[in-house]
């Protein structure tokens, strides 16, 4: 796993459009690599991008903003690998809690989530708005 860099973003823009019904654009992607409060991965095999994650941290508190495995890649252990590295390495910097937004319909990312000791805490009605589904927000105690 390394640093994402602006150089990566055609190829994540590949994934992202694979693998959300509202992928993000190139804009917001250079916003979370100007942003002092947002850090961004990306696994990388054979000169391909595998996957990626962001995450916002604030305080004690981190944020996961952004994750995706290319179709091709998937089930092969590389979203739970980035989480666990992202989850130690803000536990070691004395990070409390990791909150996340899921579809009510992404069973696959609850599913790594739920691996990972995530629960969930609530639920906010209506907040993807292109389909009326709603988030779960879940929450891990890292401290
Ligand atoms: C969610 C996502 C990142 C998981 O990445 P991945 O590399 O395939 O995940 P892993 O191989 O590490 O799987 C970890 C666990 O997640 C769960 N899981 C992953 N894919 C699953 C699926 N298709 N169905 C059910 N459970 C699944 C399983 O519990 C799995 O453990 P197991 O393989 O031992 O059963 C990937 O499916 C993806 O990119 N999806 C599209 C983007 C997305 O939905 N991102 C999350 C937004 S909140």
């Amino acid at each position: 796993m390394r640093t994402m860099t602006e150089r990566d973003i055609p190829e994540i823009l590949e994934i992202e459009k694979r693998s959300f019904v509202s992928p993000w654009t190139r804009g917001m992607f250079t916003q979370t690599l100007e942003s002092p409060v947002a850090y961004n991965f990306v696994t990388v095999g054979r000169q391909k991008i595998l996957g990626y994650v962001i995450f916002y941290q604030a305080g004690l508190e981190m944020h996961i903003m952004n994750i995706a495995v290319h179709p091709d890649h998937r089930r092969q252990g590389i979203g739970s690998d980035m989480m666990q590295r992202i989850l130690e390495t803000s536990r070691i910097n004395s990070v409390e809690e990791c909150f996340l937004e899921v579809r009510e319909t992404n069973f696959p990312a609850q599913g790594l989530y739920e691996k990972l000791g995530f629960r969930n805490i609530g639920r906010r009605k209506g907040y993807y708005s292109e389909t009326s589904e709603d988030a779960i927000v879940m929450v891990l105690s890292l401290a």
